[in-house]
């Protein structure tokens, strides 16, 4: 670092630092062991002793709150064999490689295994793992003649039972062992759920569905319509095609049959009965409904039963993508956060495949996407996964990767780790994609540099509260040097990156971080420095070593007045419990949805269970207050009631041309709240046919056992609204699901 020629200056530095350290001893003292720790049993301390390890303590862990931590994805298939008796369950068909020659065949990794390796996980400082799908895939080889052989469901996503655990991954016993010891380590599960689709449609088991051993329906004998029988997806753009046509084959649930949307909703709350904290969901940019549509209905369902974390696959490229509009509009209004591709393709093209510009494109995403995102901090970020090629395939250097990594453990949004990453496995095999990235994992080497640095980085994500909850400011950025501050209150942590192989300066910055100075968090292991920041935090150009991690952190003590980091859920509805977790509750807050008071249950300085009181559906902010103090708001998606799933349609439609889109507006939260702007109505109503159609529907999210007035409305490209001029009612179910069918302008 650079440092001041005064000896006045260096005076005031020399105090000031002092004063830093007494408060981080204070902290270290006095506040840390009020907070929670991570049990002993799950830390691996000798081997990654290069931050500190132990007596680490950590923010509330609520199931809902993913945010801490990071989440380590594994392939059930691929990690661990803890069972080999399960290898060749009875009825398998040929489906298992001991070889491991065929990659499309189970290996034997199974739930027995993953249980072994979960003081591994958390010794890594990782909070929750996601797994593959474990539910019963399809018990039949299946060869499509594409010369790959047969193959089988070891991935998860080719389904024959969504009640069943497949039997080459072990038992309801197993799983459930699963969840308890990961919990006793401080872990959450999150379970990924494949609820587009069965298996594939044309060979094998043709679709078919079962329930505990029971088939209830197939594709190729479907009378009771559990399947929209429709062509593979040909066109990525269109609302249609990309909900009601086959994902690549897939038979494709029809969620809008009452049936389907009974199976699919029993299967999930199984797996919240036994215990699981998060819900993956695969393809929801291929299940019906804006704004989440059916999948909000199924979300609202998960959180009636307590505070969870979900998450959905919507693959898109990046803001400029033609559907990035409706996967903002999914998160914000779903209670469900996405995986983030932007950020994956922006950190890919950056560290990966040597782009021009390196974390500027990186930053520029972030800075829309924050934009655009009403919770980027709950949103997911990645460098791989099991779709795509390993980021070693792409680029074979530890240190871009180990960039990478300390920028997706840092960046807005909650990390998530593929399994083996911190071992660098991959396999370079025909470019490495699927299925070459799902290689068996081979070690569980806890010396390595990049599980030293997941190490630090997650327990660094449990412990300040800037990472998980805080903002993030740009302090510099081009072609190699990535340097930014996450801020929450006043903790404050500054990350610096280099990812060239020469050491370079970088200018002056202005950060929050107190005047003094602070020594790498990661101990230089990754060629870090000490930081010395001045008065009003300044930090004065600073040179920064080739392929350089820096982390600088400051941890403030307890705000006078509250603050709030994260609600364990983005939606909800009247009765629902909510956790709100933060900072500086004191006992006695209040708690208020808006102008409506919450009745609090439970209260901790850093975290607050509350119900949410009856009160009508809408945006709220959240407030914690006490002795007049109030928290900044923190944004919530009330529902008006529990939600049910309705198909509308719409006959009798002017002729419309391609760029006059249909929606529907009413004066309830869910139709718009009464505003006919098509960001809050609800559409665009979708279309088999060409867009002079005359008819339109849509699978709508809405409150239960209620009768609603709603019109409908034609938004012309540019913005023009043509109002139907007609009132509709409709009755919603109390339970289950329905359709209802109108004709433009006619009342009824
Ligand atoms: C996305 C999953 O991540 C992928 O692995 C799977 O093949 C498809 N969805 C279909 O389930």
């Amino acid at each position: 670092m650079a440092q001041s020629s005064s000896n006045s200056r260096r005076l005031t530095l020399f105090v000031s630092a002092v004063a830093a350290m007494l408060v981080l001893v204070i902290i270290g003292v006095v506040i840390i062991p009020r907070l929670r720790t991570r049990p002993s049993s799950a830390t691996t301390t000798a081997d990654t002793a290069i931050c500190p390890t132990t007596n680490v303590t950590r923010l509330p862990q609520d199931s809902g709150n993913f945010k801490t931590g990071f989440i380590y994805q594994v392939m059930l298939d691929r990690f661990f064999n803890g069972d080999p008796t399960n290898d060749n369950p009875p009825g398998d068909q040929g489906l298992n490689d001991p070889t491991h020659q065929n990659w499309k065949l189970y290996w034997g990794g199974d739930l027995k295994g993953l249980t072994e390796k979960i003081p591994y996980i958390a010794g890594m400082g990782a909070s929750a793992i996601w797994i593959s799908p474990p539910v019963e895939n399809v018990t039949k080889p299946l060869d499509f003649g594409d010369g790959n052989g047969p193959q089988a469901g070891y991935h998860g996503y080719w389904a024959q039972d969504d009640y069943q655990i497949d039997p080459h991954l072990g038992t309801w016993a197993d799983f459930d062992t699963l969840v308890a010891t990961a919990h006793q380590a401080g872990l959450k599960i999150m379970v990924d759920f494949a609820a587009n689709h069965s298996n594939p449609s044309d060979l094998g088991q043709f679709g078919a569905i079962y329930k505990n051993g029971v088939q209830l329906a197939a594709y190729n004998n479907d009378p009771n319509n559990w399947f929209h029988h429709a062509p593979s997806i040909t066109n990525f753009n269109d609302q249609y095609d990309l909900e009601y046509q086959s994902l690549e084959g897939l038979a494709d649930f029809a969620q809008e049959n009452p049936a389907v949307d009974a199976y699919l909703k029993g299967a999930i709350a199984q797996f919240m009965a036994h215990g699981v904290d998060g819900i993956r969901f695969d393809a929801v940019k291929h299940m019906p409904g804006p704004t989440g549509g059916w999948l909000r209905t199924v979300a609202d369902s998960i959180e009636a039963t307590g505070s969870h974390y979900l998450v959905g696959e919507w693959q898109t490229t990046d803001p400029t993508d033609l559907t990035y509009p409706a996967s903002v509009r999914f998160a914000n209004n779903s209670g469900i956060s996405l995986l983030n591709f932007p950020i994956y393709n922006a950190i890919d093209d950056a560290y990966a495949r040597g782009n021009l510009i390196g974390p500027v494109e990186i930053n520029s995403v972030l800075q829309q996407e924050e934009q655009d995102f009403t919770w980027m901090n709950d949103q997911a970020n990645f460098i791989d996964n099991h779709d795509v090629a390993r980021f070693l395939t792409a680029r074979n250097d530890k240190n871009a990767l180990h960039a990478a990594l300390a920028v997706v453990m840092t960046i807005p949004g909650i990390p998530i780790v593929y399994y083996g990453t911190e071992q660098y496995l991959h396999n370079d095999t025909q470019g490495g994609g699927d299925p070459y990235n799902r290689p068996m994992m081979t070690s569980f080497d806890t010396t390595t540099p990049a599980y030293k640095l997941l190490h630090c980085l997650g327990t660094l994500r449990d412990t300040n509260p800037a990472l998980p909850y805080g903002n993030y400011t740009l302090l510099h950025v081009n072609r190699s040097q990535y340097v930014y501050q996450r801020q929450f209150g006043q903790s404050v942590v500054v990350v610096a990156v280099n990812s060239s192989d020469s050491a370079v300066t970088v200018p002056a910055e202005q950060s929050a971080l107190p005047a003094g100075t602070y020594k790498d968090y990661l101990s230089g292991a990754f060629h870090g420095g000490t930081l010395t920041v001045g008065n009003g935090g300044a930090i004065a150009s600073f040179s920064l070593p080739a392929n350089a991690i820096a982390i600088w952190q400051y941890q403030a003590q307890t705000p006078a007045s509250p603050l709030i980091g994260t609600i364990g859920t983005t939606l909800t509805h009247p009765g629902d419990t909510l956790v709100v977790d933060g900072q500086g509750f004191a006992s006695g807050a209040t708690l208020m949805i808006g102008q409506h008071a919450a009745a609090i249950t439970a209260n901790t300085a850093q975290s607050i269970t509350a119900t949410v009181p009856t009160m009508p559906g809408g945006d709220y902010q959240v407030t914690v207050c006490q002795a007049s103090q109030c928290s900044p708001g923190y944004p919530l998606v009330v529902a008006s009631a529990p939600q049910v799933p309705m198909t509308i349609t719409v006959n009798g439609l002017p002729t419309l041309t391609p760029e006059e889109q249909v929606y529907m507006t009413g004066a309830v939260a869910e139709l718009g709240g009464g505003s006919t702007a098509p960001t809050a109505a609800i559409g665009p109503m979708i279309t088999s046919g060409q867009a002079s159609n005359p008819s339109r529907f849509l699978l709508v999210s809405l409150p239960a056992c209620q009768t609603l007035s709603f019109s409908f409305e034609i938004v012309h490209l540019g913005g023009a609204i043509d109002a139907e001029g007609t009132t509709h009612t409709l009755t919603t179910p109390c339970s289950g699901e329905t359709t209802a069918t109108y004709n433009w302008g006619v009342p009824k």
